[in-house]
């Protein structure tokens, strides 16, 4: 499977079966984004929780292309209502979709959408996918169950939050690497708005400095895993 950042918490994963899934696709509002929500495509929308810079793009691609949304069931709902397919999940829960598994699991933070319907509680996402377990974990604090996440799952990939200020900042995300114990982690949620402006090098620095791997994607990279 090949995994693509777009920056800020946006993700596009292509399976080998060809099957393409994004995650809070923030794409037209994104001053970092490379591509634009005319740009992509996608089987499936997976939602960490409704802001607006992670509902993003959703409803334009969605209708475009015939998406299905998975989302925890109040947002999920809400898509339905709107007039999107989408799956009902809800936190600690799993499923098994064509392209793969996804479990929700919690993540401390709010999630209103920009309307300012209720969105229902914030999620984590753990994707596995041929094999590879990747753990999103949307936009959240520190929490210590990480460590249960990390037991009952084994985590190729982590994309962890790093940006402070709304969610995990570096220290906060580099002690999240070790309760996940994440084989590779990836920092995301940072230098989109100047709030949350910090350097990714020192992430990197400081995961490598506890014997971990973390890899700082260009903004349109794409790799293999
Ligand atoms: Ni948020
Ligand atoms: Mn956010």
């Amino acid at each position: 499977m090949k995994l693509k950042y777009f920056s800020h918490s946006a993700f596009q994963i292509t399976t080998d079966g060809g099957k393409v899934i994004l995650i809070d696709p923030f794409l037209d509002g994104n001053p970092t984004s490379p591509v634009k929500s005319d740009e992509v495509k996608a089987d499936y929308i997976l939602l960490t929780h409704a802001h607006g810079d992670h509902l993003g793009d959703t409803f334009k691609i969605a209708k475009k292309h015939n998406s299905t949304v998975i989302a925890v069931n109040e947002l999920a709902n809400y898509c339905i209502e709107n007039g999107l397919k989408a799956h009902n999940m809800h936190i600690g829960g799993s499923h098994q979709f064509e392209f793969g598994r996804v479990k929700f699991t919690i993540a401390h933070h709010g999630s209103l959408t920009p309307d300012n319907h209720f969105g229902g509680e914030p999620a984590g996402i753990i994707i596995t996918i041929d094999n590879k377990t990747i753990y999103h974990a949307g936009d959240t604090g520190i929490f210590l169950d990480m460590q249960l996440i990390g037991e009952m799952n084994k985590i190729d990939y982590a994309l962890l939050p790093i940006g402070d200020n709304f969610t995990m900042g570096i220290n906060d995300a580099v002690k999240a690497t070790e309760f996940l114990k994440a084989d590779v982690s990836i920092p995301i949620h940072y230098n989109t708005f100047p709030v949350i402006e910090v350097n990714p090098k020192e992430f990197k620095l400081k995961v490598e400095s506890i014997g971990k791997k973390a890899i700082v994607l260009e903004y349109g990279q794409e790799i293999e895993l």
